[in-house]
C-alpha cells in the first residue's frame, strides 16, 4: 500500500492530510515536512559532515524525496523501493533508482554508501541488517565506506511494529533500532572495521569500511 509514500506525494502535490504513526500504545501525528527541508540550517551536524564525507560514486540507501541531495557533492544516486518517492525525487531533480535494495544487483560498483533517518533497519530484523551489509559489500569498490546515521538505543537491538494510518487506511511495517557498540560489535566479528565519528541528540553517526 505504501502509506508513508502516499501522504509524502499527497503533501508534495498541496494535497496534505494527516499521517499518524503508533508504536506500542504511543499514537502520534508524523511531521512530513522535516522530508521537504530545503534550507541548509534544518540539517543537523551529523547530517552536514555525513553529507561532505560521501566521495565519488555514492548510493544512498532509502533515499526517500532525496531532499537533501542538493547539499552533497559526491555523485549521489538514490534507491527507494517506493514509487511514490521516488517521483517526487524527480521533481527535486534528483536521481534515484526505484527497486527493493535487498534485490537490487549492479555491475557499477560505488564509492560511498548513505543511510540516514534510522533507515540502517528498513528491513526490521537483525538478519536483514546482516543482509544489507553483505548487499553494500557486494556493491563496493576497493576502499569504499559507509555512513550511517542511526539513532542510539540502550537494548542492544530493538525490533518494533509500526503501524501507519492515513487517509482512513491503516498498514503495518516493521523497523529495527540499533545499539552502536553493538553494532560495532556485530561488524568486527565480520573483520568489517567501523568507527563512530559522533554522538549527539540521540544520534550516531557510524563510519563502516574494510568490507
Ligand atoms: C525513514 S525513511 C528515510 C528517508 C531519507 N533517507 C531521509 O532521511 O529523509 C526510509 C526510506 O526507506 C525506504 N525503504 C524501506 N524499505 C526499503 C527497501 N527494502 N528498499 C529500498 N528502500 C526502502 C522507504 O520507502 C523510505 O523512503
Amino acid at each position: 500500500m505504501d502509506l508513508f509514500g502516499k501522504s509524502l506525494l499527497d503533501f508534495h502535490l498541496k494535497n496534505p492530510k494527516p499521517l499518524f504513526f503508533k508504536i506500542g500504545d504511543n499514537k502520534f501525528e508524523r511531521d512530513v515536512s522535516q522530508y521537504f527541508r530545503r534550507d541548509i540550517k534544518l540539517f543537523s551536524q551529523e547530517e552536514l559532515e555525513l553529507f561532505t564525507l560521501c566521495n565519488g560514486r555514492t548510493l544512498d540507501i532509502g533515499s526517500g524525496t532525496c531532499n537533501y541531495h542538493f547539499l552533497m557533492k559526491s555523485d549521489v544516486v538514490g534507491i527507494d523501493n517506493s514509487t511514490y518517492l521516488n517521483q517526487i525525487a524527480k521533481d527535486f531533480n534528483a536521481k534515484t533508482i526505484n527497486s527493493d535494495i535487498y534485490n537490487f544487483n549492479s555491475d557499477h560498483k560505488f564509492d560511498s554508501f548513505c543511510i540516514l533517518g534510522n533507515s540502517l533497519g528498513l528491513g526490521g530484523s537483525l538478519e536483514n541488517v546482516l543482509n544489507l551489509i553483505f548487499k553494500i559489500k557486494d556493491l563496493s569498490t576497493p576502499g569504499a565506506s559507509a555512513y550511517i546515521i542511526q539513532k542510539d538505543i540502550s537494548a542492544p537491538y530493538e525490533t518494533y511494529d509500526i503501524e501507519i494510518e492515513y487517509n482512513n487506511f491503516t498498514e503495518k511495517i516493521q523497523w529495527l533500532s540499533i545499539n552502536r557498540f553493538y553494532l560495532m560489535e556485530l561488524l568486527n566479528s565480520l573483520n568489517i572495521k567501523s568507527e563512530v565519528l559522533s554522538v549527539s541528540s540521540g544520534n550516531y553517526l557510524l563510519r563502516i569500511y574494510n568490507f
